[in-house]
């Protein structure tokens, strides 16, 4: 299957999400920093790519925000109250969201929303199949952008559910602008939230250090999508993974670091990087339960109660959207 098919896209579409592509690309190589928006991670083999990373042995945050889920639903699902419409930001494989659904008074709807419209196809076909009685929408959308959905019909109650600590690859002013947003569209209604929280830099290291290397094929595979969709011919060997904390902005930085002095052609546009100068791929910020219930009022929504697990690595908030 090629890829435009495998994203569910016209060849149009293909071509304008490429587009853009090639424009950040130029524009991020252009920067000084050179930097890139994480969202490029995310075509087909990316989101594979990264469903391995969340069953790696170092990568606690997807295990440990599954068993607050586990354990505290019945206190989530009362707190969502009856006949909910669920949205889910960046929904991915949509496993997580099992739980709530499980634990959850007759949910009326299911509106997951994700930027890879072929992985978000197939969650959707397997939640219908196992949830007959919810009306699942899928949208393939950037829900970082304004999000305009149709009103729940009264009665029926809508709420967000954004897990993973997504929000900590957001910049700090993206992140607030996704909250307030959120407080819009969910208004009435609320936001339960997952974020991983600040520890020990030895575990957050190891989780962006695999010794499997899959993290490192994550990273790679933002120069291998450039040469498969922006027509680049980056040399992947000639790059090499880097993570780590940076105590001060508490946030994970992942780079793509250059093993040599190297001429590169990004999208037309000619380009040297020095060995050891670095394209800057994703920050990954780690909150504190108060830094982020600070954040959460300043877009105008109301925290309430906060999950966590026992070493208080990661925490779920539930946050209020005043109507
Ligand atoms: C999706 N996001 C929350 C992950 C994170 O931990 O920041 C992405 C990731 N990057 C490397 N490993 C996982």
């Amino acid at each position: 299957m090629n890829r435009a098919s495998a994203l569910g896209q016209s060849p149009a579409e293909s071509a304008t999400a490429g587009g853009e592509f090639a424009r950040d690309l130029r524009r991020g190589f252009a920067a000084r920093p050179r930097s890139i928006s994480p969202k490029w991670f995310y075509d087909d083999e990316g989101s594979r790519l990264f469903d391995r990373i969340c069953d790696l042995p170092e990568y606690y945050p997807t295990r440990t925000e599954m068993g607050i889920l586990r354990a505290h639903a019945g206190d989530m699902a009362r707190l969502v109250g009856p006949r909910a419409e669920i949205v889910e930001f960046g929904a991915g494989s949509c496993d997580k969201v099992r739980v709530l659904l499980d634990a959850l008074d007759a949910p009326q709807r299911f509106r997951p929303i994700d930027i890879s419209a072929g992985h978000l196809a197939q969650a959707a076909a397997a939640l219908r199949r196992d949830y007959p009685g919810l009306d699942v929408q899928p949208l393939a959308a950037d829900y970082t952008r304004r999000l305009l959905l149709p009103a729940p019909e009264a009665g029926v109650r809508r709420v967000g559910f954004f897990p993973g600590s997504t929000l900590g690859n957001f910049s700090p002013a993206e992140a607030l602008r996704f909250l307030r947003s959120a407080a819009q569209v969910l208004r009435g209604g609320g936001l339960l939230l997952g974020v991983d929280l600040i520890k020990d830099p030895a575990v957050l290291h190891a989780a962006y250090n695999d010794t499997q290397g899959v993290t490192a094929a994550f990273n790679l595979n933002l120069l291998a999508r450039a040469n498969r969709e922006a027509g680049c011919d980056f040399d992947l060997d000639a790059f090499a993974h880097s993570a780590f904390y940076n105590a001060p902005q508490q946030r994970i930085e992942m780079h793509l670091v250059s093993r040599r002095r190297q001429d590169l052609q990004v999208c037309g546009q000619p380009h040297r990087m020095e060995e050891g100068e670095t394209l800057h791929t994703e920050n990954s910020r780690k909150f504190t339960v108060d830094s982020l219930r600070r954040l959460a009022q300043q877009a105008g929504l109301q925290p309430g109660p906060v999950w966590l697990d026992k070493h208080h690595w990661f925490s779920v908030h539930w946050l209020g959207a005043p109507a």
